[in-house]
């Protein structure tokens, strides 16, 4: 299974998302690759800062940013793991694009904020050419960094306006803006290996992960 974690706006949550999925997995015994394909390299360091700290599970990642070289490896290296994990920057760039073709699913990250929005529309033009090259791509919108209050207007609305956009599956799961995610990420660990985890963090989390590994063309 190969999964993007993809939006063509910086800053809504991809690299976050990406870590914490695949760390997730990989404690639920998966083998899991981290392949980082945006210049700037943050979730590369993450899972350096895991190694360095000797976490286990220890998981594998690369980068690359040149669409060629990620196709090839993504391709060669498929068969020795169960899930792929791909993180990619913030700009409808040529590793995307690589990366949406060869992709079971795209998780779409998007915060409750007008201008995240109006980039959703961007994002859904992208999976939209990318599907007319190729069938079986499966695209999950993700709200994240959602305001805490249980029944927040904003995130309503957002929710609603995503739902309007056909490219799109809205997740029902949803990740709050919370402290235990954007602490424990950038140290390349999952918000349930946090000394004292926060444990709505974790149930979060684990609910948007089996959402994101449920969910098939069917259903
Ligand atoms: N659910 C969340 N709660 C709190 N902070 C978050 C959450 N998701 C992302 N962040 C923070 O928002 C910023 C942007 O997130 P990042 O994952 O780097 O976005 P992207 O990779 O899309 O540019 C980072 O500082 C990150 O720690
Ligand atoms: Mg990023």
């Amino acid at each position: 299974m190969i999964v993007v974690v993809g939006n063509t706006k910086g800053g809504v949550g991809k690299t976050t998302l990406a870590v914490q999925i695949a760390i997730a997995r990989a404690r639920a015994g998966q083998r899991v690759w981290i392949v980082d394909a945006d210049i700037q390299g943050t979730a590369s360091s993450a899972i350096q800062f895991r190694a360095d700290a000797e976490l286990e599970p220890a998981l594998a990642c690369s980068s690359f940013s040149d669409p060629r070289q990620l196709r090839s490896q993504v391709k060669q290296q498929r068969e020795n793991y169960d899930e792929i994990i791909i993180d990619v920057g913030g700009r409808d760039t040529g590793a995307l694009r690589a990366a949406l073709m060869l992709a079971d699913k795209v998780v779409v990250p998007f915060a409750p904020m007008s201008f995240d929005l109006w980039a959703m529309h961007d994002m859904a033009q992208v999976i939209t050419d990318i599907s007319a090259e190729r069938d079986g791509l499966l695209a999950l919108a993700v709200m994240n960094q959602a305001e805490p209050r249980e029944r927040s207007a904003d995130n309503h609305e957002a929710q609603e306006a995503v739902r309007q956009i056909e490219a799109f599956r809205l997740l029902d799961a949803q990740l709050v803006k919370r402290k235990a995610f954007s602490s424990s990420s950038s140290e390349g660990r999952g918000v349930a290996e946090q000394p004292s985890p926060d444990a709505k963090a974790v149930g979060e989390l684990d609910r948007l992960v089996k959402a994101i590994f449920d969910q098939s063309e069917g259903n």
